[in-house]
């Protein structure tokens, strides 16, 4: 069992197979021209099944694949389908485009729900937040999914300005489709310009729905990241992910491997160990995954504190989104 010194215990590990992505979001990736990791120094396919192996072993019960985005890289497939046969629950995030193509294999990995990124409802604004034009081909990879039993949680980054003024129309979306849409406080990382002012929390968010619907908040599971309610007469519901206003950290679970084989003991760390290297060397790398999570800080990698409102995120020392996968 993997402990911190806060007595919480890790057994859920999130696994980025890419830094590439096929979307261009501006709050995901840095505005400068990025270069995406070269293959030889990403975790090969054998040796994520091999580190995810000894997670396992360790009482991780839950995977999840992330990225960039996780099915633009080409042995995904083979990956998935490794991974699937560890017994552990095996989940991904994804932006949804390649849904179609990859269906067999997350049938055939028993993957049960799919986290899909969606951050308006509106073609042009998608376009102009992804810088592609793909919005109907997300949309129904979405069906294809539910057409499937495959459950789908939608995640909603809110911007203030940009698509706070879809909170309404996402809620319809839950009326009539079995969907769970999660509102995201928008959080700063390396390059992504976060200012408080473009953030829209959680209170503004209950606010916003409680003026057209009554909502009745839901129990949430153990570790959830999510403040889940549900609205009567809708067949989906919806949740508010609220890491600036309403952090979850006291029941965090949670532990990370960037693509390049870092593990980072917190969204927000600022340190990261790197596994791949001492694994490449044969050197047993489970004391390392040990000492991480042991020096893993209280809350929000030590860094953020709880007074968003004067939070310079310039001084966050931490990856971009992109490299780390949410
Ligand atoms: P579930 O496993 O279904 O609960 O998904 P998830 O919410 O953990 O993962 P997902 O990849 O869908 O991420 C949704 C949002 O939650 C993203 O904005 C993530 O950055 C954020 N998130 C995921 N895990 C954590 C976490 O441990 N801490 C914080 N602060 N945010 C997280
Ligand atoms: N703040 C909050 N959530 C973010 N995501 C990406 N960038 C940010 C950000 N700056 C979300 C995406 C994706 C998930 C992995 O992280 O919506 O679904
Ligand atoms: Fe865990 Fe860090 Fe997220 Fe808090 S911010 S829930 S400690 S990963």
């Amino acid at each position: 069992m993997i402990k911190d010194s806060f007595g919480r215990v890790h057994d859920y590990l999130r696994i980025s197979l890419t830094d590439n992505c096929n979307f261009r979001c501006f709050y995901c990736m840095p505005e400068e021209e990025y270069d995406f990791t070269p293959a030889s120094r990403l975790m090969q396919t054998d040796e994520i099944i091999k580190i995810a192996t000894l997670f396992v072993a360790q009482g991780v019960k839950k995977i999840r694949l992330t990225g960039g985005e996780p099915l633009v890289r080409k042995d995904a497939a083979a990956i998935i389908t490794a991974l699937g046969k560890l017994p552990v629950e095996l989940v991904i995030t994804t932006n949804g485009t390649r849904i179609a193509e990859m269906l067999p294999t997350l049938i055939e990995a028993n993957i049960k729900t799919v986290n899909i990124s969606l951050d308006t409802l509106q073609p042009e604004k998608f376009m102009l937040i992804t810088r592609r034009d793909v919005f109907h081909q997300v949309r129904s990879n979405i069906e294809l999914l539910l057409q499937h039993k495959i459950a789908v949680k939608i995640n909603m980054v809110v911007m203030k300005g940009l698509n706070d003024n879809e909170i309404v129309d996402f809620i319809a979306w839950t009326k009539h489709n079995p969907i769970q849409v999660r509102f995201i406080e928008f959080m700063p990382f390396t390059g992504n310009k976060w200012t408080s002012n473009k953030m829209f929390s959680l209170d503004e968010i209950l606010a916003v729905v409680a003026r057209e619907y009554t909502l009745l908040p839901v129990a949430a599971e153990p570790n959830d990241t999510a403040k889940h309610f549900m609205i009567p007469g809708h067949e989906g519901s919806f949740a508010v992910i609220s890491t600036m206003t309403a952090p979850f950290c006291s029941t965090c679970n949670r532990m990370r491997l960037t693509a390049d084989g870092k593990l980072k003991n917190c969204l927000f760390s600022q340190g990261e160990t790197d596994l791949l290297t001492p694994l490449r060397n044969n050197q047993e790398i489970l004391p390392l995954i040990e000492a991480s999570i042991w020096s893993k800080a209280k809350e929000l990698g030590g860094q953020l504190g709880s007074h968003f409102e004067k939070l310079d995120a310039e001084l966050i020392t931490n990856r971009s989104m992109i490299t780390i996968g949410g």
